[in-house]
This record gives C-alpha cells, sequence and structure tokens, in this order.
C-alpha cells in the first residue's frame, strides 16, 4: 500500500461487508490455546500486525502453530510447557501482547525478555510489573517501561488485586498470572472493562469466578481464578471486530444516503458504548441474529443514513468515567463525529488515550483544528464544538493505526481532499480497511 492515500467527499456508504476477526479476542484465543493441552483450531483470527506479532512469540516460546490465511491451528504446550526462547520476543506495536504475555510468563521457570517499537517501548509497564512482583515474579524494566526481562517462577503467589488503572490488559495479565499460583487470585476493577479474558478461560474450562462485589463504587466488578489451573483445547471462530466495524458505522452515521450492514460482528456489551453513543444522537442502528460464538455475543448489524439529531437536548454531550473503558479505542472517530453532532461532544476523563499507540488526544485535536473545527484540549479529554463543516486537510496519524482511521472518514465529509499521511500504519490493527472502505462508498 501507498504510505499516503486522499480521501474525497463521499455520499454514502452502501453494502454488505464482514469484518476480519476480532483483535483483543484473537491474541487471548492464541495464547490460551498456546497453554492448554491438545491442539486448537481457531477461525477468521484477526489479520491485524499485532496479533501476528502474538503468534510470532509464542512459536519462539516453542509453540507450534500452522496459520493459512485466517485459520490458525495451535498445539498446546500445556500449562507450564512453554520453552525459553532464544532470542527476544518482539511484540512489535501491541501493548495487548506485551500486557498479556508478561502474565503468563510470570508462570513459567525461565528468563524471558520482551521488546516492543518505539511507540511500545514509550507506553507504562508499572501498571502490570507491580502486581506480578507482589505474586512473586521477578520483572526489570527501564523506568517502568520496556523491555522487560521476566524471571518467572513455577508457583507464584495468589493475590487480591484493585486495579488502580481500568485496564483490561492490566486486569489479564493478573488472572493469566494467577492460573499457575496457588489459590485465588481475584482482581477488583472500578469500571467495567472488557471481558473477553474471562469468557475465553471459561471456553478453555477454567472455572472462573466474575460478578459484582458488595461495594461501591455502582460499576465496580470483580474476577477470580483459582491455581493451579489447566486450560482444555477448544475451537474459537472469532467474531468480526467491532472496533473496526466502528469506522464503517460512523461513515454510515454520517452519510446520510448510507445504508449498510455488517455481517457477523462481535457485539459483547463491554464492548458496544460507541453504538449507545451513535443511537443518543439519533442513529437508526438496527441489530440482528443474536447468538453466541465461542462464549461471545455476535450478531449482524443493519444501519440506514439519517440525519443525526440528538435525542437528549440537554446541553452538550459528554462522555466521562463510566463509560470511556468500553468505547476507549473508539474515542478519536467519537470525536469525529462529534464534530458533526448539535452541540458537539465533550469527552473527560481519559487520561488513558495520552498513553496508547500516540498521544490520541493531541493527535485527534490536531486533526480536528486542520479540519477547521473549534477544539478545547484538556489533559484527560477535548471538547469539540458541532456541528461544524470539514475542511479537507493533511493528517499525521503519527504512526497511530485508529488516529489515520478516524482521520479517513472524516475525509468522507469534508470540502476537498483530506491526506493520510503514513497510511499504512493501519495494518496495526485492519490491514483491509482502505481497500474495504473503497468497496462501499459512493
Ligand atoms: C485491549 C484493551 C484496551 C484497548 C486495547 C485492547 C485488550 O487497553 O485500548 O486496544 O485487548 O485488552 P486497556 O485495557 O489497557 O485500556
Amino acid at each position: 500500500m501507498e504510505s499516503r492515500v486522499i480521501i474525497r467527499g463521499a455520499k454514502r456508504v452502501q453494502g454488505q461487508i464482514t469484518l476480519p476477526g476480532d483483535k483483543s479476542i484473537s491474541h487471548r484465543a492464541a495464547m490460551m490455546a498456546a497453554i492448554a493441552e491438545g491442539t486448537s483450531h481457531i477461525t477468521n483470527y484477526s489479520s491485524s500486525a499485532d496479533c501476528g506479532a502474538t503468534l510470532s512469540c509464542l512459536e519462539k516460546l516453542g509453540v507450534r502453530i500452522r496459520r493459512s490465511d485466517n485459520e490458525v491451528v495451535i498445539d498446546g504446550a500445556g500449562a507450564r510447557g512453554l520453552s525459553q526462547p532464544a532470542g527476544d520476543l518482539d511484540c512489535a506495536n501491541s501493548g495487548t501482547t506485551m500486557r498479556l504475555l508478561s502474565g503468563i510468563l510470570a508462570g513459567q521457570d525461565f528468563i524471558s525478555t520482551l521488546t516492543g517499537d518505539a511507540s511500545l517501548s514509550s507506553r507504562p509497564m508499572q501498571r502490570i510489573i507491580e502486581p506480578l512482583r507482589m505474586m512473586g515474579a521477578q520483572i526489570a524494566a527501564q523506568d517502568g517501561r520496556a523491555p522487560l526481562r521476566v524471571a518467572g517462577k513455577q508457583q507464584l503467589r495468589a493475590i487480591d488485586y484493585e486495579l488502580l488503572t481500568a485496564s483490561a490488559q492490566v486486569k489479564s495479565c493478573v488472572l493469566l498470572a494467577g492460573l499457575h499460583a496457588e489459590g485465588r487470585t481475584l482482581v477488583i476493577e472500578n469500571e467495567i472493562t472488557r471481558d473477553h479474558t474471562e469468557r475465553m478461560l471459561r471456553w478453555f474450562g477454567v472455572a472462573i469466578e466474575s460478578g459484582k462485589p458488595d461495594r461501591e463504587p455502582e460499576n465496580a466488578c470483580f474476577a477470580a481464578v483459582t491455581g493451579p489451573a489447566k486450560l482444555h483445547a477448544s475451537d474459537v471462530n472469532v467474531p468480526g471486530d467491532i472496533s473496526s466495524a466502528a469506522f464503517f458505522i460512523a461513515a454510515a452515521a454520517l452519510l446520510t444516503e448510507s445504508s449498510l450492514e455488517i455481517a457477523n460482528v462481535g457485539l459483547n456489551p463491554t464492548r458496544i458504548a460507541f453504538l449507545d453513543q451513535l443511537r443518543r444522537m439519533g442513529f437508526a442502528l438496527n441489530a440482528t441474529d443474536q447468538r453466541e460464538e465461542s462464549n461471545e455475543p455476535v450478531g449482524n448489524l443493519q444501519l440506514a443514513g439519517r440525519r443525526l439529531e440528538r435525542q437528549d437536548r440537554d446541553g452538550q454531550l459528554r462522555i466521562d468515567s463510566r463509560i470511556i473503558p468500553q468505547l476507549i479505542d473508539e474515542l478519536p472517530l467519537l470525536a469525529v463525529v462529534g464534530s458533526q453532532i448539535k452541540g458537539g461532544l465533550e469527552i473527560r476523563d481519559a487520561r488513558e488515550l495520552r498513553v496508547k499507540e500516540s498521544d490520541r488526544i493531541a493527535a485527534t485535536v490536531a486533526g480536528l483544528r486542520a479540519m477547521g473545527c473549534e477544539v478545547e484540549e484538556f489533559a484527560d479529554g477535548l471538547r469539540v464544538g458541532g456541528p461544524t463543516p470539514l475542511r479537507g486537510a493533511q493528517i499525521n496519524p503519527h504512526g497511530d493505526h485508529r488516529i489515520a482511521m478516524s482521520f479517513a472518514i472524516a475525509g468522507l465529509v469534508a470540502k476537498g481532499e483530506t491526506e493520510i499521511l503514513d497510511a499504512e500504519c493501519v495494518a496495526v490493527s485492519f490491514p483491509e480497511f482502505f481497500q474495504l472502505l473503497g468497496s462501499v462508498i459512493s
């Protein structure tokens, strides 16, 4: 693919599409299959570079993997069966690979080093180092950042751990380490984060407890595993990625003549807050054929464009802590949509965006301003006025796939041309993005 892509205004998105497998679910399916007993077949495995990095790391840990297109067959090595890698484990751009794999490696009796690209090497890892050290693993880092040298221990200590940051990656890391601990490892979160790890552990035969603790705040919930635990190989059919679908859903919402169906997409309740926000903005969005696949809710989405009109008219739309973790990856895109609705949109309590693949608050603010929006930047979010007629601009995504795709969608409603620099970065989560977009716009 060319490294720069030009986007022009469009009238509609139309047709029927399916999306590559969900990235978060694919990571978990591969990692759990690798430590299970027996052979697991994964279909519709994510085509993302991130999930490719997970497979390469697992291979370096001695796991036998066969891959053809989006089917992956993994011969599980068993809970303690990974072997010391000959070199570093390169997690590339993938925070999920680094944080979840660290949890697994904490319980293996060898030393391994996890590295990443420049972006990943600047992201905070203290959040996993601290609980893993409490459990008995030895982890060396550079000022709380990668490379991480993990000296695992066969017998970890079970802990009760309350998350300091609302992060499914940290929760998952501790639960995966908990598989190797003697006794019950409990993770409490004060905001609900995606629960794919809990669902996948159950799918692989682990008895995991989860629910609401008897305490404040209202959103608090917990998950617990009792170790040492064994995983049984299981076949997984990965649903289409709802976070990739979000770009097409936003395009359908913004282009009033649209009519689009997205088949077989993940509709896990902890991932669909973006859809709820679009509904609040008056977007018609219908989920049909809802079912479960490999313990994950799935369905088809029918989308019909029409003028967005706020359902609740009391001031500006404000997105804050209660739902932030459930649409964390969609926030830059939501800000783009917000620039087109009456009253605009305010996002707060989203400091985490500053430590994603790029500083997503800064990148979103810069992109929106370049396209003509009035934007106020906060340490923990932004406020964009709307509705604002967008004008085409040059966008630097700072190597961040979701920024590149969010502004490609903005380009569809802008006057003139929008140039997305370094556009190949979309391959981190969605290599087919521009091709698929080209096939539905007119
Ligand atoms: C992910 C969790 C989120 C999300 C990331 C994938 C996961 O990160 O931003 O893209 O698969 O668990 P945090 O849980 O750290 O916010």
